[in-house]
């Protein structure tokens, strides 16, 4: 080929190829904007409350339409549902905007390793789809939800080092009776006499870690 036309052609390609991706980045694997219209719009709601100093959440935008393709999001490859969200690590802080409650297939949350504070928002006990929580490594104060006893279908909970905790009251434990892990390192349990049979009561559970908990 003469160089000349081949410089051209290779140019031309450049083009077309730039183009293609500015027109939404959502053409990927195949793939047209597998995210749900209204999800997308749930999980934009839930990054306005967030203070992000670090610019980590920068993929979601509202013109970036695949939601599916952002940081830290999963979603169904079947059903394009969001079912995953992984924003650990992350130098997150603001609120924890309840939106989160319109991702109703959502089952995998994690929000560790953050500087989320105030109290643990009641809500999440609503997500009642949840097998996995993580919450662990914030500055979160006060005490776990009572509601927390309405994820039922909880398999995988972590609240080590959630921040200044105690827990007065482990009754909302023992209805999770899907519990394979727990993990409450640094929450106190000074206050409480039960959690033994609290403990014991769980018969899947596999994993507990009770470091630094006060125990009596
Ligand atoms: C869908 O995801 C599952 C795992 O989550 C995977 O095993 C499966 O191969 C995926 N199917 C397609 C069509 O990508
Ligand atoms: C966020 O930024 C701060 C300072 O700007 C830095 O110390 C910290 O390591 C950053 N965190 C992450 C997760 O990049
Ligand atoms: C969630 O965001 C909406 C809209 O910005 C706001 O009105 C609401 O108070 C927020 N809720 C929480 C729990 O932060
Ligand atoms: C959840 O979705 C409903 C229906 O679209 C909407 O009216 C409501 O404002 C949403 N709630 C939150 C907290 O995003
Ligand atoms: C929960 O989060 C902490 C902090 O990010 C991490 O070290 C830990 O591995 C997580 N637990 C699981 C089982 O994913
Ligand atoms: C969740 O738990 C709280 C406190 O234990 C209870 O009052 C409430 O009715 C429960 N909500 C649902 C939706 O089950």
């Amino acid at each position: 080929m003469n160089p000349c036309l081949f410089l051209l052609f290779s140019l031309l390609l450049l083009l077309v190829t730039k183009t293609a991706s500015q027109l939404g980045g959502d053409y990927r694997n195949g793939v047209t904007n597998k995210c749900l219209h209204k999800e997308r719009l749930d999980l934009l709601l839930f990054k306005a409350s967030l203070h992000d100093p670090n610019d980590t959440l920068s993929t979601w935008r509202s013109d970036e339409h695949d939601c599916c393709n952002w940081k830290g999001v999963t979603c169904n490859n079947q059903t394009c549902h969001v079912i995953g969200l992984d924003i650990s690590g992350s130098s997150l802080g603001g609120e924890i905007n309840n939106s989160l409650l319109n991702l109703t297939y959502l089952n995998h949350l994690d929000l560790s390793r953050n500087s989320f504070h105030g109290i643990i928002p009641s809500f999440i006990g609503s997500m009642t789809r949840l097998r996995y929580l993580n919450l662990s490594y914030n500055s979160f104060h006060r005490t776990i939800p009572l509601e927390f006893g309405n994820l039922t279908n909880l398999q995988w909970l972590y609240l080590g080092s959630v921040g200044s905790y105690r827990v007065d009251n482990l009754e909302w434990l023992s209805h999770l009776s899907h519990l394979e892990e727990l993990q409450m390192d640094e929450i106190s349990l000074a206050k409480q006499n039960h959690w033994v049979d609290v403990t014991l009561s769980l018969r899947k559970l596999s994993l507990l870690s009770l470091k630094g908990c006060e125990l009596s």
